[in-house]
């Protein structure tokens, strides 16, 4: 995943939302511990998730990533309460397999471009609950409006924010093109960084890949490898899907 390598040191300044924090500690409060997070990054709800108490592992694919999850977790002295994995979320084995909650949030099931990657995945997450364990998948629903952009688009200013250090990031996105046959959206994030005297100091083109399922695909997959679909929000209000906004499954191992 060399994409996050380059914007690991960004993720946090450009991702503060909060907006499924409480939606996942409402799962963590039904299920209990252990829980799983797949594509955890650099921890946002890993460390919530740890500070309310819940014993949780986390596996990531970048270790950059991963390199900001641990420095978190070890300034919070939250180490007895996290684990964290270097793996390849299409190809891992915990020693644990006991889950009583996992879920792969913010749409990074996206990030597995092939049936077999997918199916794979979801197989590993099913092994590694227990039986009346909890899964949950947030993708985004691919809406027409979306897929019929034209290619090779502008890059379009998408947010503004500062780091740490006093730096401030103007990030531009732009739409490549899609890819229909594989179902592939391709896009590019630009990041522009200015010192505090407003010089440029850096600018970097991270490609962003995410390959677009539609519910009942989803829907498929899931009952494929033998969970049991509960629900289907299209927010993390947990209203139902509509075909806009998100597409996130709740599923359980029956
Ligand atoms: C949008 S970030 C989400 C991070 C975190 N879960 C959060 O909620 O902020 C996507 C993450 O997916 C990870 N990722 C992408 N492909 C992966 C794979 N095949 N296996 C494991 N992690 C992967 C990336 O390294 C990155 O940390």
């Amino acid at each position: 995943m060399p994409e996050y390598v380059d914007y690991a040191e960004y993720y946090d300044s450009d991702h503060n939302s909060q907006v499924d924090v409480g939606f996942y500690l409402g799962f963590a409060r039904q299920c209990g511990s252990p829980i799983l997070e797949l594509a955890c990054g650099t921890g946002r709800l890993v460390i919530p998730l740890a500070e309310a108490g819940f014993k949780v592992y986390g596996v990531d694919l970048s270790e950059s990533m991963l390199a900001v999850c641990r420095r978190k977790v070890e300034e919070r002295h939250l180490a007895d309460r996290v684990h964290l994995t270097l793996a390849n979320m299409a190809d891992f084995a915990l020693s644990h397999q006991d889950f009583a909650l996992a879920y792969i949030p913010v749409r990074s099931f996206m990030h597995l471009f092939t049936q077999r990657d997918q199916l794979s995945c979801l197989q590993r997450v099913h092994d590694h609950l227990r039986p009346g364990g909890y899964f949950i998948v947030d993708v985004y629903a691919p809406h027409f409006g979306i897929l019929a952009q034209a290619p090779n688009g502008p890059f379009v200013v998408r947010r503004e924010f500062n780091l740490p250090n006093g730096h401030h990031v103007i990030r531009k996105d732009r739409f490549v093109n899609n890819d229909i046959v594989n179902q592939i959206q391709h896009c590019e994030l630009r990041f522009e960084e200015y010192d505090t005297t407003g010089v440029l100091v850096r600018e970097r083109t991270v490609p962003m890949d995410t390959r677009y399922a539609f519910r009942y695909e989803l829907q498929l997959l899931l009952g494929r490898v033998g969970f049991e679909v509960i629900d289907i929000f299209r927010d993390y209000a947990k209203n139902p899907y509509d075909g806009t906004g998100e597409i996130i499954a709740v599923a359980r191992r029956p």
